[in-house]
């Protein structure tokens, strides 16, 4: 049984890693700031099985502001979720983002050097790549959005901390999450709803955008695996996608026959900072830690809809 912390853990990924954890007997220690990014509702509902969980205990704290020393103090691991996710605002509001990505990790990186925690995982995403994200772990790191500039920033960060005091630490490429309680802001959220509620869905772009995407239960695979594969996961990143890579108009048309109803899509053009291609090369993980994403895509938004329609 290990002590694990879990930033984020009132998020979409990390309530479910959270979960996942308790699930396998360990102990999670819970932070989050509830930052209000989305309403506080929704993460107050991914929380909700968890609190009633002796093994969970939880931590309403800012990483940027909050002692963290005695927090972190004894733990097996640390799974820093917590950020500003999404990249839009991220060009409005680069202050949130710059200070919860970089100024939070650092300080988290700080008390886990001082408690010598013996695994850091830090969970990283696509977007440092930039436009396209299609290559392998040494791929150039261009990111192409604010967003993916502090996450990059984190991952620099664990890279310092790794480099001059030796904390071990494992980054995770994360390529576009969905599934239940996936956040209210992202596109397949935003289609479901649409969807169900009889609303136009504004469409970004020509809908040809490609994506890798990564249903939830698969993400939290791939990070226990992180975990439970400690000596092969040390000082390495990995890219954490799914196995099918398909467009956003073929989203679209499974939706619309998942839910038995036709669209209407309101076309706009692309946003600055949107990826145009992303497809997750997860040869490395696959071989390295044998990650195996399991669910299709299909079946992963026919669960996410079953979610959405309890939100109604
Ligand atoms: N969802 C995706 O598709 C995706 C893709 C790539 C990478 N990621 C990464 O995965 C992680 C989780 O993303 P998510 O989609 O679950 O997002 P989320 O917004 O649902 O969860 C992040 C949580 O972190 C908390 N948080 C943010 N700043 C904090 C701070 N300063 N102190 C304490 N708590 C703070 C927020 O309140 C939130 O509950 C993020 O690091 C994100 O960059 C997500």
């Amino acid at each position: 049984m290990s002590r694990c912390i879990v930033t984020g853990a009132a998020g979409f990924i990390g309530s479910h890693l959270s979960e996942a954890l308790i699930a396998r007997g360990h102990d999670v220690i819970g932070i989050d700031a509830f930052i209000p990014y989305y309403p506080r509702s929704f993460k107050e509902n991914n929380l909700s099985g968890l609190r009633k969980e002796k093994a969970f205990t939880f931590h309403e704290i800012d990483l940027r502001s909050a002692a963290l020393h005695d927090l972190v103090r004894g733990a097996d691991v640390v799974f820093h979720l917590a950020a500003m996710a999404g990249l839009m605002k991220s060009w409005s509001d680069f202050q949130s983002y710059s200070s919860c990505n970089a100024e939070g990790t650092q300080r988290l990186l700080d008390a886990a050097r001082d408690e010598s925690i013996p695994h850091f995982i830090y969970v990283s995403t696509s977007s440092v790549y930039g436009k396209e994200a299609t290559g392998p772990e040494d791929s150039l790191l261009a990111p192409f959005s604010p967003y993916g500039i502090t996450k990059l920033a984190g991952e620099q960060l664990c890279r310092a901390y790794e480099a001059n005091f030796g904390l071990p630490i494992t980054i995770l490429r994360y390529f576009s999450v969905y599934g239940p309680r996936q956040r209210p802001d992202m596109a397949y959220h935003i289609l479901i709803r649409s969807l169900l509620q009889g609303e136009p869905f504004t469409l970004f772009g020509d809908g040809e955008q490609t994506r890798s995407n990564t249903f939830c239960a698969d993400g939290v695979q791939a990070t226990l695996l992180a975990f439970e594969k400690r000596e092969q996961a040390l000082g390495e990143v990995f890219n954490v996608g799914g196995g099918e890579i398909v467009s956003l108009n073929t989203v679209r048309a499974m939706l619309e026959e998942l839910i038995g109803r036709k669209i209407q899509v309101d076309r706009k053009p692309a946003r600055p900072g949107d990826q145009k291609h992303t497809s997750a090369h997860i040869e490395k993980i696959k071989g390295k830690l044998g990650y195996n994403p399991a669910t299709s895509v299909y079946d992963g938004l026919k669960a996410q809809i079953e979610w959405q329609k309890q939100l109604a």
